[in-house]
């Protein structure tokens, strides 16, 4: 039990769904919940979203509290974007492996070797890192917003070498690459997922950019979470292999309960090691109790706050504007 938290016997025998709807109104609450999280957060939430997304509703909403079902640099970008809210993160210890493979000492020295690159870098980083950048990209802007720096502009990418990988690939563009990777992403096998492509054939595989370039390489449909959801509901066929964290099928078997989501499997044959260790932190008693003491409450010192948000406002405004290419959209692989 968690004494501190009061989590344990003492909310046995409460109704927490029906608790947890009081207090939203209570504390004039919105939930918003990454498409990573267990299905009992998902289903409760105000809105559920991916990265971009949930960025653009902390900064839209006009609730009083911030309930983010997600990870810390999530949650401090809500607080980044809407500092008079309350922000709170159910479980403090939420982390991103992105985030801890990018120091902020580490990236200012990488910068400062590098002055004629701009930083063009991935939302999951920290604070701190975020006001060391240019601009900050998601999975779903990436591509358009580098479309938007000339061809000459020299460029740094990170924390996420997978992402940059592919958008350089992609693009055809060169950008020095910071060497961090997901350790969700990184655990998919390349074996076991053509043992599993041979017992579907013809059954299409939608993977997330942060896996490695010998996952996407199988892939026919490379994007965010919200490009994944996307495919699932339009692709022809009845089988798609999802190569991202498996809690995001659960909006895929809510929507379309006549076709077949399989997550792609592990080095062990299952999915299992493809759980995000972070986002599974959060729990509806976790979420309850944020709810009921307002904490654990997201706090960011005001001048490292408003360097970071700078970076933060110019992906708002490429991620929405009009570019000769039109919105690009999900990443294609195939037929490109
Ligand atoms: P999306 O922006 O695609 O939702 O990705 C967030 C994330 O953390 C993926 O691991
Ligand atoms: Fe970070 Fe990977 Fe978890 Fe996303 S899935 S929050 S990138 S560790």
């Amino acid at each position: 039990m968690d004494a501190r938290n009061g989590i344990g016997g003492t909310l046995a025998g409460l109704d927490l769904r029906a608790e947890i709807d009081r207090l939203r109104t209570e504390r004039n609450a919105v939930i918003l919940a990454h498409y990573y999280q267990k299905p009992e957060i998902q289903d409760l939430a105000d809105f559920v979203g991916d990265s971009l997304d949930l960025s653009r509703k902390a900064a839209e909403t006009d609730a009083d509290v911030i309930a983010f079902c997600g990870v810390r640099f999530m949650a401090d970008t809500a607080k980044i974007l809407s500092p008079d809210k309350i922000v709170v993160l159910p479980d403090m210890d939420a982390g991103c492996s992105l985030e801890d493979s990018c120091p902020p000492d580490q990236f200012k020295a990488f910068r400062e070797a590098h002055p004629d690159h701009i930083a063009l870098t991935y939302i999951n980083c920290s604070t701190e890192v975020k006001a060391l950048s240019d601009v900050i990209v998601t999975s779903s802007s990436a591509e358009k917003i580098l479309s938007q720096y000339p061809p000459e502009q020299k460029i740094i990418f990170g924390p996420d070498k997978n992402l940059g990988g592919y958008l350089v690939r992609k693009t055809g563009r060169e950008m020095l690459l910071w060497p961090g990777v997901c350790i969700v992403h990184e655990a998919f096998s390349e074996t076991e997922l053509l043992k599993l492509k041979a017992q579907h054939p013809g059954a299409p595989v939608a993977a997330h950019p942060e896996c490695p370039a010998v996952i996407l390489d199988h892939a026919d449909y490379v994007g965010s979470t919200s490009g994944i959801l996307a495919y699932a509901a339009d692709f022809a066929g009845d089988t798609l292999i999802v190569a991202t964290e498996p809690h995001i099928i659960h909006q895929m078997e809510k929507s379309l309960p006549n076709k077949n989501f399989i997550g792609a499997p592990g080095a062990d044959g299952n999915c299992n090691c493809n759980i995000c260790p972070y986002m599974a932190l959060n729990t509806l008693e976790k979420l309850y109790v944020a709810l009921r003491d307002l904490e654990p409450r997201i706090e960011i010192e005001e001048g490292l706050r408003l360097r970071a948000k700078k970076s933060l406002d110019a992906m708002l405004s490429m991620a929405s504007a009009t570019v000769g290419m039109g919105d690009l959209g999900p990443v294609r692989v195939t037929g490109d």
